[in-house]
């Protein structure tokens, strides 16, 4: 049983309730896992910037240079009169590759819980692209939310870049493409990121970096827990780990305790034996029938697949079934 995914991040009000009885659930669970939630407090969101700019972690530069390199192609797939979603939308970067190379885009529909961002990215691309409504959606987009008013006669295409499907678990991805199914529409389509299974070598030099900013990134979900929860872990006391599991096709982030540890947080005491992990993430790598299985599962197909020279990381284009 995996929990529901939080994907929550500073700057949203209702979360830190929800986040909080996530963190006690998980910790009292066996094995221990923590909400990946963690990680996206403002330093967490400046060393992911960082890990995307690390030599060994190939995903961001790679999904880049695909879209770079297909953002023809997809528009030709998309058609002219497209509504754009994209599920998350941070930053609002990548998807200036479609915006650029579609002829026509009716609207943009950014959806994100981070409300600034939103806001700041919302404006910006809206003066870039002059002929297309920017139409951003603060919400949880893990949750059910409402699409603002758009052309009736507009093809809704979703936008879920940065292999993020990969950090839910198989069922639970699935269960994300049915939700944007509903949301796209028979007529619709989905542009979706996926980080292809690999040599492993490569896999796991991607989430254990030289320089150690991935380590830092997953320590500092401890330091968050310490400042926003009152509590009491020793950061000295653990280390990052992350390895391929190759039976369950994922890199898995754990923090590792050195010694045996005691830590309070909200009244209830947790202990960790030398040696004994919390997980914290998870990033499922796919191939092929792995691919199909959950786009099957989600209501989808795979009708085209782009990739890098590498064959690393796939950008693919799907349409409901
Ligand atoms: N989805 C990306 C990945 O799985 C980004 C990411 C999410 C990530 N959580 C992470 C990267 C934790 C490193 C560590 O790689």
């Amino acid at each position: 049983m995996t929990s529901t995914p939080l994907r929550y991040r500073a700057g949203s009000e209702a979360a830190p309730a929800l986040l909080r009885a996530a963190v006690l659930e998980g910790l009292q669970s066996t094995p221990k896992t923590l909400p990946a939630a963690l990680f996206y407090d403002a330093r967490g969101a400046e060393l992911f910037e960082e890990i995307t700019r690390l030599p060994e972690y190939y995903l961001t530069r790679t999904e880049h240079a695909i879209l770079k390199q297909h953002a023809g192609d997809l528009a030709d797939r998309i058609g002219e009169n497209a509504a754009i979603i994209e599920f998350g939308s941070g930053a609002a970067i990548k998807v200036r590759y479609l915006l650029s190379a579609l002829r026509n885009a009716s609207a943009y529909i950014p959806v994100d819980v981070s409300r600034e961002q939103l806001h700041a990215v919302a404006a910006e691309r809206a003066i870039e692209y002059p002929g297309v409504s920017v139409l951003p959606v603060w919400a949880d987009y893990t949750e059910p939310f409402d699409l603002p008013d758009m052309p009736d006669s507009a093809r809704r295409i979703g936008f879920f870049p940065g292999s993020t499907i990969g950090n839910l678990h198989p069922d639970e991805a699935s269960a994300f493409l049915r939700r944007v199914r509903d949301c796209v529409g028979d007529d619709g389509g989905l542009i979706l990121g996926v980080d292809r299974r690999k040599d492993p070598w490569l896999l796991n030099a991607a989430y254990n970096d030289a320089a150690g900013v991935t380590a830092e990134f997953n320590l500092n979900a401890l330091s968050h827990l310490n400042r926003e929860f009152r509590a009491t872990f020793a950061r000295a006391g653990f280390k990052h780990r992350a390895f391929f599991n190759d039976v369950a096709s994922r890199i898995e982030m754990h923090l590792e305790a050195l010694s045996p540890q005691h830590v309070m947080l909200q009244g209830t005491s947790v202990t960790f034996a030398a040696g004994e992990t919390v997980r914290t993430e998870c990033s499922y790598k796919y191939d092929r029938p792995r691919l199909d299985a959950v786009v099957a599962n989600g209501g989808f197909r795979v009708a085209e697949l782009f990739t890098d020279a590498q064959q690393w990381f796939w950008v693919a284009w799907l349409e409901p079934v």
